[in-house]
């Protein structure tokens, strides 16, 4: 594990990771981070792990990762916007993390609705964001970040969608200089986004979508709906043309059919 002087050694940033917990081991980021900011920890702050025993996804599903070989971290950030923009922080969180992976790898990295990184086609970084609202506000939103760095195999579940930036690199990566330069553009990135200037950040993510022209199936509870995917409504739902019409979704597992 590294130490948090390691960690922040050469790291220049405004806000983000001026305060850094880090844990051998945790049940997830992502509960520490909302338990401190529950606890009016200020924004920035960083929880980082080499391990998680309950790590989190979307959709209630589990994050397994193993360990000391990827990035787990979750940040608090605090930004002035009212609840309905609330869905456009996933866009901030996913393109910092893309211009961050494109940085280290020299690869391009595809944007996936609603926050999933992919190399090639194949998901190499997850993002789980939750909010936490005051009133019309949002009080905190904690952004969970999973990067699959330097891991070689994957569960044979995962193995046909998952990938690693060592498997698509071609190199082992150094995670400390993957971490500092997601920190590093989560900072850049959100001058903007805590005030609600999402354009360049949109302008970034459909420049890096592959899925629209595409047929592309959204299940939810209890129904699948089909469409082509055909952009991002103002609230960061996805817009999809259906046989009976456009339709919005705002959650839901993501397929791109064809
Ligand atoms: C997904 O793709 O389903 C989102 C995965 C998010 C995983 C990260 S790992 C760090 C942070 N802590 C968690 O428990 N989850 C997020």
């Amino acid at each position: 594990m590294y130490s948090k002087e390691e960690l922040l050694d050469g790291l220049d940033t405004k806000l983000v990771g001026k305060k850094l917990f880090l844990f051998d081991s945790i049940d997830s980021t992502n509960t520490c981070a909302k338990t401190l900011a529950d606890a009016d920890m200020e924004e920035g702050a960083v929880v980082f792990a080499d391990y998680q025993t309950e790590g989190k996804g979307r959709l209630g599903r589990s994050w397994v990762s193993e360990q000391g070989k990827n990035l787990l971290f979750s940040c608090i950030f605090r930004p002035s916007i009212n609840k309905e923009l609330s869905g456009l922080l996933t866009f901030f969180a996913a393109v910092s993390a893309a211009l961050a992976l494109e940085s280290v790898t020299k690869k391009t990295v595809e944007c996936k609705w609603p926050n999933d990184l992919l190399i090639g086609g194949k998901k190499c970084c997850g993002i789980l964001l939750e909010n936490s609202f005051a009133q019309d506000k949002i009080a905190y939103s904690v952004i969970g970040i999973g990067v699959n760095v330097n891991q070689k195999k994957f569960d044979s579940n995962l193995n046909s969608t998952a990938t690693s930036l060592r498997q698509e690199a071609g190199k082992e990566l150094d995670r400390k200089k993957v971490l500092q330069a997601m920190l590093q553009e989560l900072d850049m990135q959100y001058k903007n986004a805590a005030t609600g200037k999402f354009d360049s950040i949109l302008k970034e993510w459909n420049k890096r979508c592959t899925m629209f022209g595409r047929t592309t199936s959204v299940a939810r509870e209890g129904s699948t709906i089909t469409g082509k995917a055909i952009g991002l409504s103002p609230d960061g739902g996805l817009m999809l043309e259906t046989a009976s019409g456009k339709e919005t979704v705002y959650a839901g597992d993501v397929t791109v059919v064809s």
